[in-house]
């Protein structure tokens, strides 16, 4: 492992139309006035162009293509310092009902990626999520860290382990210069209504009960988007190549917590919600022990009042209809087909 500092100035940034792709594109526009990036998006159900709508074109080149596509990505990768890999299938629910294309994009397509880093030399930070490390008992003291042993449990976070572990052997037999970040829920605006909050935010907005899976006592350990944003940065550009460092805001909830909070600042009744059919394989608990990170970088988050994201979240979906309004019948008609 090396020491290493790195000033890209010239960045990709696969994903960059989805939720945190997005969010960390607009980050880097508003804090790394030097850098330019270029986006390079397949624009799947969870891509949204818009999701970039008012980042000028000096500070932004939006391509559409997909990260399977070796040519283009050979292209691509012959201007740039760095790459910042976000492009994946993220949703779990997804994965279950149909695992291919996780394994195509998320595998294969960080596969692609990797080889034209090693081609051209390029800097990769690959993120990732810390469902590769399966889950945690509700009582068990114990935290993930950078040491826990890989044990994924959906299609979703095998798929995931299986890139990360590509990108482990690329670095250590070819060199290719890579970070790896582990990351936990994340939340704001602009996230897929497929997923839990913007899901019961938007189903209260529509006049819907939301839905908790199983008992609801599954913790989930949320960081606000913008935090991990700021910890993918300061990787991209101090972290020590070769190594893996877990984000993570100190964010432990459970489920039910988290949608009586939504309720409640909704102005509805805090039992006025369904239970419904439990996710097959449904991990128990996700914790994040970052003190490597805050130790080695010195990042720290700095969003880290929940009631105040998650207030804000409300609001963003609430200003923003027309962003989520097309999608709502059919993710709810697919969820209500699965009896969740
Ligand atoms: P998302 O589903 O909102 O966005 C994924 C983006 O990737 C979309 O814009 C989509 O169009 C694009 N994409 C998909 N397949 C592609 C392909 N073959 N080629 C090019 N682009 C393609 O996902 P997200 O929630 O923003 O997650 C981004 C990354 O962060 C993923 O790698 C995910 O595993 C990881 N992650 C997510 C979370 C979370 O809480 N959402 C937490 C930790 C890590
Ligand atoms: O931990 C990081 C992971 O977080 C990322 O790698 C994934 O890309 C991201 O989707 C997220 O995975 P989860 O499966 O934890 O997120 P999701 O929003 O799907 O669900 C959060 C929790 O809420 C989970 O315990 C399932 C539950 N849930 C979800 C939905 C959609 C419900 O109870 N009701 C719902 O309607």
């Amino acid at each position: 492992m090396s020491e290493r500092s790195c000033e890209p100035k010239r960045i990709i940034v696969t994903g960059g139309a989805g939720f945190i792709g997005s969010n960390f594109v607009h980050w880097v526009v508003e804090n790394q006035p030097g850098v330019h990036v270029t986006v390079l998006d397949a624009l799947t159900y969870a891509g949204n162009r818009a999701n970039l709508d008012g980042i000028s074109a000096d500070r932004m080149t939006f391509v559409h293509g997909d990260i399977c596509d070796a040519t283009l990505v050979d292209q691509l990768m012959t201007d740039a310092d760095a790459v910042v890999h976000f492009a994946a299938e993220s949703h779990n629910d997804n994965s279950i009902t149909d695992p291919a294309p996780f394994v195509r994009t998320n595998v294969e397509g960080t596969f692609t990626l990797l080889e034209a880093a090693r081609k051209h030399g390029t800097r990769f930070h690959h993120i990732s999520t810390d469902e590769v490390y399966g889950d945690l008992a509700l009582d068990d003291p114990a935290r993930f860290t950078e040491e826990t042993p890989y044990c994924p449990s959906s299609p979703y976070s095998s798929s995931k382990a299986s890139s990360d572990m590509l990108v482990r052997a690329w670095h250590r037999t070819y060199g290719v210069d890579a970070t790896i970040s582990n990351c936990s829920n994340n939340y704001g605006p602009r996230q897929h209504i497929e997923k839990f909050i913007p899901r019961q935010i938007t189903n209260i907005l529509s006049s819907n009960r939301p839905k908790l899976y199983g008992d609801g006592l599954n913790v989930r350990d949320w960081i606000h988007t913008e935090d991990h944003s700021s910890a993918v940065w300061e990787i991209l550009t101090r972290g020590r190549s070769g190594e893996t460092y877990l984000i993570g805001a100190d964010g432990e909830r459970n489920n039910i917590d988290v949608l009586r909070a939504i309720l409640e600042a909704m102005g509805k009744s805090a039992d006025d919600f369904d239970w419904v059919r439990d996710r097959p394989g449904h991990d128990r608990r996700y914790a994040i022990d970052s003190a490597k990170l805050r130790r080695e970088l010195g990042w720290q988050p700095k969003r880290t009042d929940f009631a105040q994201g998650l207030a804000e979240t409300i609001q963003w979906y609430t200003d923003n209809p027309k962003w989520w309004r097309g999608a709502k019948e059919a993710v709810e008609a697919k969820y209500a087909a699965q009896g969740q």
